[in-house]
């Protein structure tokens, strides 16, 4: 079995990151969405958080798992016994940066082959940072992110 992992923060999932997990999904048997634990950033969304939106945003999508994890991402991918890890690309300014993790990721473990998935062109401009800053000014997002996610960021928003 062909199994993938899409690692990411997902803080919050956007319409962008759905649009390469429908593409990866179709190229695996299974593909397995990473929500990194990190300790050290102070996210909106906890990963609980993080991992409940993707699992109702991926609910259609019958070969994919929302799991989080901590620690280095070789060693996730080698524990649920993958050795792909994709990651979307919208545009040059991703490829250098990507280029180097994928290297990195290469270095810790070559057995792991990073498989790069180029975006749709109508979410090239996203990301999770201006998804937030759009949220806290009142701005729309109806666009941009899945419905729990507009729904929970409003929430959020009057918390902070
Ligand atoms: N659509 C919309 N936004 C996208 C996107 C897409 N298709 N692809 C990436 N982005 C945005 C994200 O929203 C995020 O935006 P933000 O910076 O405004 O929050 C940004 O691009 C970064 O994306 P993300 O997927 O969260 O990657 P990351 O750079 O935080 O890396 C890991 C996450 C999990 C891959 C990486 O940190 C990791 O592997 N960590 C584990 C430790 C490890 O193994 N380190 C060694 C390898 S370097």
């Amino acid at each position: 079995m062909r199994t993938a992992v899409y690692p990411g923060s997902f803080d919050p999932v956007t319409n962008g990151h759905l649009d390469i997990i429908e593409r990866s999904a179709k190229l695996v048997d299974k593909l397995i969405v990473a929500v990194l634990n990190n300790k050290s950033k102070s996210p909106l969304f906890t990963v609980e958080e993080r991992v409940r939106h993707l699992q109702i945003a991926t609910q259609d999508f019958k070969n994919v798992e929302i799991m989080s994890f901590s620690g280095l991402l070789v060693d996730f991918a080698s524990k649920v016994n993958s050795n792909i890890i994709i990651r979307g690309l919208r545009g040059v300014t991703d490829f250098s940066y990507e280029f180097q993790m994928a290297l990195t990721n290469r270095s810790l473990n070559s057995d792991i082959e990073t498989l790069f998935v180029s975006a749709d062109t109508q979410y090239l401009f996203f990301s999770s940072s201006q998804v937030k800053e759009i949220a806290h000014f009142g701005g729309n997002i109806d666009n941009i992110v899945p419905p729990v996610v507009r729904e929970e960021i409003k929430k959020k928003m009057k918390d902070i």
